[in-house]
């Protein structure tokens, strides 16, 4: 018996809505039927590559015409919550769109709660797991070959919104999924609270997991540098290290060990064009057999958002900060109240690069 092909909207065709786009419509269990974007011209170019699927700049109007099974949001991350909202009252079976899964703890919880009771499945574009060399650190890890795991340090140029919410999201894979207990976090700089993705310029922070493995996690601008990799938006490390040794992947790096069995190392990078095929195709899976859950499904995402959310909320408030997190106003507006005028003070001068002097 055939399996089915789900049919399928992209709404926000620029850099990462094409990624989406042009690997569904490689893979024969999926057919894109529409594609959105406030963009005409952008809109017109797409469509010529996608197989001339149904255009509107109007994302409600397109889900009606078209009843898709998959809705993938790709905008900026402004708009999250109020297009879920369309595609789960459109009756649609599976949601996939980008980090960061919102801009706040409220709208994420938002989020969960609509698509949890309507039974949408959810999956979030945490795709660098699907990297070689992500796979090989995992599988070092899974092997017990670093004995005890004690410290997971994950570390990025790229701000927070950017790049924490991949880094804790590896992190929790890494670790097996253990629960956070706490966090603890310090941040400065306030050039980019007013980014598409605000963040403070610097977080440096603490996480406690239950199992008692210690994260740590530092990102923007006064973030180590990663010498070893020569593009800045790939300047990511993150190294699990346990008592009878270490395995770290560095984003666009490769991967390096020293366990009981030696030393060890290979290479790897992120490569939308490797990880977006693997990433679309379990979302198949997922839609065939509600049993295979995707590896970046939005519970999981949630959990790792919940942190980050947390560690800005440590800023504000100071001190550790108990998780599940309580409700409470916007983590990042509260940040722009309290976050003092002070310049970051850098760890290398690779590291001013996207920064402002
Ligand atoms: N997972 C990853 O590896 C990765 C990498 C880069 C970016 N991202 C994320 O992808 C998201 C998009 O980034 P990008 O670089 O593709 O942005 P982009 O600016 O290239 O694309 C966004 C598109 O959304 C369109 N848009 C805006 N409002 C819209 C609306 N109301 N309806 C329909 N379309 C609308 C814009 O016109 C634009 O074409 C961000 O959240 C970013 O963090 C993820």
């Amino acid at each position: 018996m055939s399996k089915p092909v789900y049919k399928v909207v992209v709404v926000g065709m620029g850099k990462r809505g094409m990624h989406h786009a042009t690997t569904f419509h490689a893979n024969p269990r999926f057919e894109v039927v529409g594609i959105c974007d406030i963009d005409e011209a952008k809109l017109q170019s797409a469509a010529a590559q996608l197989g001339n699927p149904m255009t509107s700049t109007d994302a409600a109007d397109l889900l009606a015409k078209t009843k898709p099974d998959v809705f993938c949001l790709t905008t900026m991350p402004n708009i999250r919550y109020s297009m879920i909202r369309l595609a789960v009252e459109a009756g649609v079976k599976l949601i996939a769109y980008e980090k960061p899964m919102a801009l706040s703890m409220a709208e994420a919880r938002q989020i969960m709660e609509l698509v949890r009771r309507a039974g949408v499945k959810t999956v979030v574009s945490h795709q660098h797991r699907y990297g070689a060399h992500y796979q090989k650190v995992k599988e070092i890890v899974a092997s017990g070959a670093l004995g005890r795991v004690h410290t997971i340090y994950a570390h990025a140029t790229g701000w927070l919104l950017h790049m924490a919410t991949h880094l804790i999201d590896y992190m929790r894979w890494y670790n097996d999924g253990a629960e956070a207990e706490w966090v603890m976090a310090q941040a400065s700089g306030r050039g980019k609270l007013s980014d598409n993705h605000p963040s403070p310029d610097y977080l440096a922070g603490f996480i406690h997991f239950a199992n008692g493995v210690r994260g740590v996690v530092e990102v923007g601008a006064g973030a180590p540098d990663v010498p070893e990799v020569d593009y800045w938006w790939r300047k990511a490390r993150i190294s699990v290290q346990g008592t009878d040794g270490f395995a770290e992947v560095l984003t666009g790096g490769g991967w390096r060990a020293l366990t009981r069995d030696g030393a060890m190392q290979g290479t790897g990078t992120m490569d939308y064009a490797l990880d977006m095929p693997p990433y679309i195709e379990d979302m198949a899976r997922w839609l065939d057999d509600d049993n295979a859950v995707h590896p970046c499904n939005g519970e999981d995402a949630y959990k790792g958002f919940e942190i980050m959310m947390a560690m800005v909320r440590s800023v504000v408030e100071r001190g550790q900060v108990a998780l599940p997190l309580p409700d409470g106003p916007p983590e990042l507006e509260e940040l722009a109240k309290v976050l003092p005028e002070k310049p970051v003070l850098l760890s290398t001068p690779e590291n001013r690069k996207e920064y402002p002097a």
